[in-house]
């Protein structure tokens, strides 16, 4: 998927967020691949991933709130439901909106705690994969692109099943890790754990997780004129 433009080729799905991140009545943003997203779920529990754009003028979605099963926008207050169609348009309390004011809904899904989309309408052909009870840790942003970390992850002993790779840190902990580009250069990182897990393993698990920043920002920086030099500057001060 190229920065800012809607996946080519079959739909496939891509984890965007941790379930738990996404508590009702909290609209989420999300950038997948330079495209701007919110995440929401209103109080059916159902998630949405919709372009973080209102149809109106524009205001971002994600500075709106969630009333019941509805998304309102922060700006005129226009209403969305879970089909995305306009609902209501205060202005204009007697009038039923026309089904052509939509937002841009996304096909979603929800498994192992995790949120996937397709980043378009399309739904794709199979389900996300099947993760049983993971445990979520925490999302990161790391500062390189998805191709490093993934190579990163592969290079550690990562084992990739479509959107999601399988690895075991030190310590035996078995993790479930999903990434998706975010801003140009940057990948977002959701970690859980492959399991039940109690706190000792989760803190050992965002441990990992920062130390896989790390690692991918420092290698990142080494091949990068001006993040080296940065990387340098900020030693010798
Ligand atoms: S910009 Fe959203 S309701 Fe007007």
């Amino acid at each position: 998927m190229s920065a800012g433009s809607e996946p080519a080729g079959p739909a496939t799905w891509t984890a965007v967020a941790l379930s738990a991140d996404v508590p009702p009545g909290t609209p989420v943003p999300v950038i997948l691949d330079g495209r701007e997203l919110v995440v929401w779920r209103g109080a059916s529990g159902e998630a949405r991933v919709w372009e973080d754009r209102c149809p109106h003028r524009g205001m971002r979605l994600s500075f709106g709130f969630v009333r019941g099963d509805a998304l309102a926008c922060l700006y005129h207050g226009w209403r969305f439901g879970l089909d995305a169609g306009c609902t209501t348009i205060p202005a204009h309390p007697d009038l039923t909106p026309p089904k052509t004011l939509c937002a841009k809904a996304f096909a979603v899904a929800e498994a192992g705690g995790l949120v996937f989309t397709s980043g378009s309408a399309e739904t794709p052909a199979g389900g996300p994969p099947e993760m049983g009870d993971a445990t979520p840790v925490r999302s990161l942003d790391v500062a390189a692109p998805a191709d490093r970390v993934r190579a990163a992850l592969a290079a550690a002993g990562a084992r990739f099943d479509g959107p999601v790779a399988r690895i075991e840190a030190p310590g035996g902990l078995a993790l479930v890790v999903a990434l998706h580009g975010a801003e140009a250069g940057r990948t977002m990182v959701h970690v859980l754990a492959d399991g039940p897990a109690d706190r000792a393993a989760l803190l050992a698990a965002a441990d990992w997780a920062m130390g896989l920043r790390h690692s991918v920002e420092a290698a990142e920086a080494s091949t990068t004129p001006n993040l080296a030099m940065t990387a340098r500057d900020a030693e010798t001060q």
